[in-house]
């Protein structure tokens, strides 16, 4: 996983609500990310975790109060704004969201943030009535409004018994969306379809031919081009990760499937990469009850699936259309084969077979060629660098197109 947050220092704000020990484990979560993290507590979130617990996880004093400066002559709370490069109030109290909608400064926490210029995250966690109502919704659009990124709070059950909105969301998710808030955001509102996965081709109800294909380079890619501020439709074959954050999924299982959610989705897309593996082939006459081992041999007679790609390729416009070949030898010839008779911009070749690139590595070991025949070759590198360095030059390219 890139460190993304390697060299940036963070302030996080912990208020007096009940989910305020899940800060604990984001305060853990942005340093292993590589930030340099410092804590305002407030008054009251001493009540519910220790300054102690923060001081330990970040390696730097806590500030609990406007008025325990140092003396040494600095002021702590505008030091601290002035060198941060983002800031993430978790969990956010209605209190808090109340006087930092209205410019009030009455606490360390509060005076602080209105010395703050960097990006602000905000974190509302509390009871579904205390979320719903129109005092703190009205505070959380003034707070949008003054350029604050405000996650929304989980639904479920909350700690008071209560089943609704205002639960903070996993500590991994804060630690995802402050990332994305730091990305440039050289894609925005660009619209890019990612296909990932593999595919399913059922022989009967419990049997299928698939292949490999673990999703991993697909989804880095839809993750990627959503913190780089991209509308993302992800059409993913079954695979065992999770859906990226802030991607629209469309999840199929067979190859048909797949190409009619490409299709359905392609007409307005802007840019279309298609990572997934699909089956060439599909057995012609899948059955609908559990095939017995009766005898010692079984003929499966195969159709040709529908070539997704080539069809992409044939019914683009203006879409920057970029395929995957993933090979076992030739790398070179079979990739530009496949981008000429497929009508692609580009094209990824990796050979797959070896344990650090392919399939089901983290990792990977492609080549870029392009449709002017130029070509790149990459070192071994994380799937997530792979798709940002990719998302790169795609970004180039339809610059180049104008
Ligand atoms: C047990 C308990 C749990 C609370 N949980 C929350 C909460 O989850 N969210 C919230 O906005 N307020 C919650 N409050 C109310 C706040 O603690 C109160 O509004 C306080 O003034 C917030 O102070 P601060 O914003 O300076 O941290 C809770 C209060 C108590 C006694």
């Amino acid at each position: 996983m890139i460190a993304f947050l390697k060299d940036k220092k963070i302030v996080l704000g912990v208020c007096g609500g009940i989910a305020a020990y899940k800060s604990a484990e984001l305060l853990r979560i942005l340093v292993k990310q590589g930030a340099s993290v410092k804590v305002i507590l407030t008054e009251n979130a001493k009540a519910f975790a220790g300054p102690l617990t923060f001081e330990a996880l970040s390696g730097q004093p806590v500030c609990t109060s406007l008025f325990d400066e140092r003396g040494d002559g600095s002021i702590r709370h505008i030091e601290w704004a002035e060198e941060a490069h983002a800031v993430i109030i978790a969990p956010a109290t209605a209190n808090m969201i109340g006087k930092l909608a209205n410019g009030i400064a009455d606490d360390a926490l509060s005076t602080f943030m209105l010395a703050v210029t960097s990006p602000k995250i905000i974190c509302p966690s509390m009871n579904t009535s205390m979320y719903e109502n129109r005092a703190v919704q009205r505070n959380l659009d003034i707070l949008e409004g003054d350029e604050y990124m405000v996650v929304e709070p989980d639904s479920g059950e909350l700690a008071c018994g209560v089943t609704g909105a205002g639960r903070l969301p996993a500590p991994e998710y804060i630690a995802d969306r402050l990332v994305k808030r730091l990305q440039p955001k050289d894609l925005n509102r660009k619209r890019v379809v990612v296909t990932a996965g593999p595919t399913l081709e059922p022989i009967d109800p419990v049997r299928f031919i698939s292949n490999h294909s673990s999703g991993k380079m697909g989804y880095a890619i839809a993750r990627a081009a959503e913190y780089r501020g991209a509308d993302v439709i992800l059409v993913s074959g079954s695979t065992s990760l999770s859906a990226p954050a802030g991607v629209l999924m469309a999840s199929v299982k067979t190859a048909d499937e797949m190409a009619n959610a490409v299709f359905e989705n392609m007409e307005n897309a802007d840019i279309i990469i298609k990572v997934a593996a699909v089956a060439d082939y599909k057995p012609s006459e899948p059955v609908d009850y559990k095939i017995k081992k009766t005898s010692d041999n079984l003929e499966l007679q195969l159709d040709k699936n529908i070539d997704i790609l080539k069809e992409i390729g044939r019914r683009k416009k203006d879409q920057f259309l970029v395929g995957f070949a993933a090979e076992t030898h030739d790398l070179d010839s079979n990739s530009r084969k496949k981008m000429e008779e497929k009508n692609l911009d580009m094209i990824v070749g990796n050979l797959v077979g070896g344990s650090s690139s392919g399939f089901e590595a983290d990792t990977n070991k492609v080549t870029f060629y392009f449709n002017d025949g130029k070509k790149e070759s990459l070192p071994v590198l994380e799937k997530d660098e792979v798709a940002h360095i990719l998302l790169d030059r795609i970004i180039e390219k339809v610059a180049a197109k104008g």
